[in-house]
């Protein structure tokens, strides 16, 4: 089966191409330099960038995977959560090309996608996903963080979430404080590298709390206070290393132990991360460290494919038609505030 996939959720226009559940093509587009000098994502300006690049970014898809669009079995798009007009345009586009080709259309949820994304690569993916289950998942975005008990494919429970802040937004507007470009996370993951994380002591959120939820915007507000009252601290190199590197450990020392823990408390062997946050190279290694030390094993999503993809989109809408999901009605909406259950 050849599945045409759809992702437009936030900032990256992206589309590719998937037969029976392998991914041929994966072109992703990415606004972040036009995004960048404003600090932030302008909603608008990400919905005409989807519209100038869907199209081209779809037609070069189809060519690296060698697919006609006539050839095509089924179509999918990501349904929500994201930003209104921009999920419009790619939601829309997948209905109307399924429409013209008389095939089924999936609206995928888009966090849904990023907890298979660690399969996305497995050799074959879905044998690779079975021997890996129940697993507990840590999804880290720009946008979400959540901690989910996956027990099969499509059987997920979310453990627990963030109250406030995600621990990606955590990253870009720290990053802002110290005036770092948009998107912050690269950038405070490459500084920190040649910093010292005990340098300063940031607070740890919600750590000792027996709950799975994550609270981040007490985090960052301790960083503006902290830059406050040393303002002369960000003229000086080595420091704003220091400070990048132990804001990362605050960040990742949450994430990592609330997962570690919620894996054990509900009894699993396997963990697994995704999300855009899960490039950072702390994060994966302190994973890495927590599991080994915990004896549970953990399996990362490939760092191109932790931030937004249409891979992702089209890996689950193929298993979801094998698994006999019913396709997405012709008259469904899109879901801008779509929760994972
Ligand atoms: O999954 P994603 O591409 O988009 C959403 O669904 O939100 O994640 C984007 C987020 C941004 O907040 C970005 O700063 C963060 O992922 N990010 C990182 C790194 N690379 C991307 N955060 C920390 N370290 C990184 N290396
Ligand atoms: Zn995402």
């Amino acid at each position: 089966m050849k599945l045409l996939a759809i992702e437009t959720s936030c900032d990256e226009t992206s589309v590719a191409v998937v037969q029976d559940g392998r991914v041929l093509a994966n072109v992703v587009a990415s606004q972040i330099q036009l995004h960048s000098e404003y600090g932030g994502i302008v909603p608008e300006l990400a919905t005409r960038a989807h519209l100038r690049n869907l199209l081209p970014v779809a037609r070069a898809a189809l060519e690296t995977a060698g697919v006609a669009a006539a050839e095509l079995d089924a179509v999918a798009a990501t349904q929500g959560p994201g930003l209104p007009n921009a999920l419009l345009i790619g939601f829309q586009t997948g209905q109307a090309l399924a429409f013209v080709l008389e095939k089924p259309f999936v609206g995928i949820h888009h966090h849904e996608a990023h907890l298979y994304s660690p399969w996305i690569t497995g050799t074959p993916p879905v044998a690779e996903f079975q021997a890996f289950q129940p697993c507990v998942s840590l999804i880290v975005s720009g946008g979400h963080t959540l901690v989910v008990h996956v027990a099969d494919w499509l059987q997920h429970r979310v453990l627990g979430s963030t109250l406030d802040d995600a621990a990606g937004e955590c990253f870009d507007k720290v990053a802002r404080l110290i005036g770092l470009p948009y998107p912050g996370g690269p950038e405070i993951d490459r500084l920190a590298e040649q910093g010292n994380p005990v340098a300063f002591n940031f607070p740890r959120p919600m750590l000792s709390e027996p709950s799975d939820d994550f609270s981040f915007s007490g985090l960052k507000t301790s960083v503006r206070y902290f830059l406050q009252k040393r303002p002369a601290l960000l003229e000086d190199a080595q420091q704003v290393r220091n400070l990048c590197a132990s804001v990362q450990a605050a960040i990742t020392d949450v994430l990592v132990a609330k997962t570690v823990r919620a894996a054990r408390r509900v009894g699993v062997r396997h963990v697994t991360a995704s999300g855009g946050v899960t490039c950072n190279r702390a994060l994966r290694a302190e994973l890495a460290r927590a599991c080994a030390h915990a004896g549970l094993s953990l399996r990362l999503a490939e760092r191109e494919l932790c931030t937004d993809n249409a891979a992702m989109i089209g890996v689950l809408a193929a298993r979801k038609l094998e698994l006999g999901v019913p396709p997405t009605s012709r008259d469904a909406e899109i879901l801008p505030n779509w929760e994972l259950a």
